[in-house]
């Protein structure tokens, strides 16, 4: 795929419920989106990023969503809103994407607090991932996790990712340089079958 191609909607068709659909996100979606982010602000502050030099730069809704779509038409985010059941619920990214001879990128995710607990972390990162390993053409993709974020590690452990070890002082959280675990699968782990079948393999 070339690496413009943007926007992109994937409707997940794993046969489970709820629906899910993954989407760009949309001027229109302001009002939903402010809502959830201002209903779950101490839900997902121990897990999002901070400014190092404490200095927050406010572009507004409007300038958020064109500098997402900039990046994703340039290739180097794939920036999707989570809808369940019709329903504006959260956010997966794929970011940080290099190409050439590594071709990889990172995942990042989050949901407000009442969809969650449903599986639909699991299924909207398995969808990014047969995405970005896909059409997008990437070979590996990483997720990093605080290791006390136990709903984040059930995730990567729902989808067997390979755990590769520990990255200290790594991102900024909470006003701190925080340690992570970085997971990650590529294109070989996958063995042609789309990553959701993952949840149920043993081990
Ligand atoms: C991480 C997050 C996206 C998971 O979403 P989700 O849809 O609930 O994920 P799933 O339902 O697919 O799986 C979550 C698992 O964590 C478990 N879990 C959730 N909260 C937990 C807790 N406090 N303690 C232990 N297990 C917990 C669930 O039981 C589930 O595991 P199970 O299916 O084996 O029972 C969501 O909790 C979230 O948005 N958290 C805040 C933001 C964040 O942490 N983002 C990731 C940063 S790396």
């Amino acid at each position: 795929m070339s690496p413009g191609r943007w926007p992109v909607s994937l409707r997940v068709a794993d046969g489970l419920t709820p629906s899910l659909v993954l989407r760009p996100l949309h001027r229109r979606d302001q009002s939903a989106w402010e809502a959830l982010r201002r209903d779950n602000t101490a839900y997902l502050s121990r897990w999002e990023p901070t400014p190092p030099d404490g200095t927050i730069v406010r572009t507004g809704f409007g300038g958020y969503v064109r500098s997402l779509n900039r990046d994703a038409r340039a290739g180097n985010i794939a920036p999707f809103a989570v809808e369940v059941d019709g329903e504006l619920a959260g956010q997966v990214h794929l970011f940080g994407v290099m190409r050439g001879s590594l071709l990889s990128g990172a995942a990042g995710y989050w949901l407000g607090e009442r969809f969650a607990g449903q599986g639909v972390a699991t299924r909207a990162l398995a969808a990014l991932i047969d995405y970005a390993l896909g059409p997008f053409g990437l070979h590996r993709v990483e997720v990093n996790i605080r290791p006390e974020n136990v709903a984040s590690l059930a995730v990567v452990a729902h989808l067997k990712f390979r755990e590769e070890g520990v990255r200290e002082r790594y991102l900024h959280i909470e006003g701190d340089w925080r340690d992570h675990r970085t997971f990650a699968l590529t294109v070989d782990d996958l063995g042609g079958l789309p990553t959701i079948e993952r949840w149920h393999l043993p081990g």
